[in-house]
């Protein structure tokens, strides 16, 4: 039996080829830091725990399409308090940030098509790119710039016939580059210029330590993904 061409091109995410590592090592008397997997060690709300418990209903039936409307509430109001505005219609509950990612790519990128992720990226991207049958043109960064890729000379650079869309990982991860208006404000003028996505990866967008403050656009193809996972510390119950 054969597996598609496009899944044979992912390979193994370097994620997943560390476990093993980590496993012989710990085996053997080490300590292990593990700083290949965001796993949660902040506590979880403890209502969330308070509403599995109280759950009844004897059936766990599918949720209502357009998602469960407190939830799409809930979402609405939290982005409400950050000016940006969404009407419900706008918002799309998935299980996770991955599927979210996976649902927006498949909708944009076709086989030979390009995606720009500033590098170091989350690697998952590499899988949700390659099983479209497209590819990840990276964004070279480097320590010395403090890892800051959002240079108007530098993203048009890498732009070509087969760009799609621009990946804006914001915080990033695993640089912790947040953008400042200006290098938002100037993508947003480079997707428009392309006729090009920009996807806003937010994954992170409750973790800021140093202050910087978080721009947002959500018009003209910018999409924001945020994940109750990583802000809630959830990692099984996912939007
Ligand atoms: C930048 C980034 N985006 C997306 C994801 C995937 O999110 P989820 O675990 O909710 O599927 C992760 C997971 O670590 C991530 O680091």
């Amino acid at each position: 039996m054969k597996f598609s061409s496009k899944v044979e091109k992912c390979g193994l995410s370097p994620m997943r080829k560390f476990h093993p590592y980590a496993v012989a090592a710990k085996a053997r008397g080490v300590n292990i830091y593990h700083l290949n997997i965001g796993q949660p060690d902040v506590q979880t709300p403890p209502a969330f725990f308070e509403a599995v418990r109280h759950f009844e209903q004897p059936v766990l039936a599918y949720a209502p399409s357009p998602g469960i409307p407190e939830l799409i509430d809930a979402i609405q109001n939290y982005y409400d308090k950050l000016d940006m505005h969404f009407d419900k219609s706008e918002i799309y509950v998935t299980v996770g940030g991955s599927e979210a990612l996976q649902i927006a790519l498949q909708c944009i990128l076709d086989d030979g098509d390009e995606i720009l992720i500033p590098e170091p990226f989350y690697p998952n991207y590499n899988t949700m790119t390659r099983t479209c049958g497209a590819s990840i043109r990276p964004i070279p960064t480097c320590p010395e710039e403090g890892y800051r890729y959002a240079e108007r000379e530098k993203i048009e650079s890498l732009i070509n016939e087969h760009t799609r869309a621009i990946m804006v990982t914001n915080p990033g991860n695993p640089t912790g580059v947040v953008l400042s208006h200006e290098e938002m404000e100037m993508l947003v003028d480079v997707a428009q210029k392309h006729d090009l996505f920009l996807i806003g990866d937010e994954a992170y967008r409750e973790f800021v330590y140093s202050g910087e403050k978080l721009h947002h656009r959500h018009r003209h193809g910018l999409q924001a993904l945020f994940r109750l996972r990583r802000a809630y510390r959830l990692p099984d119950l996912q939007e």
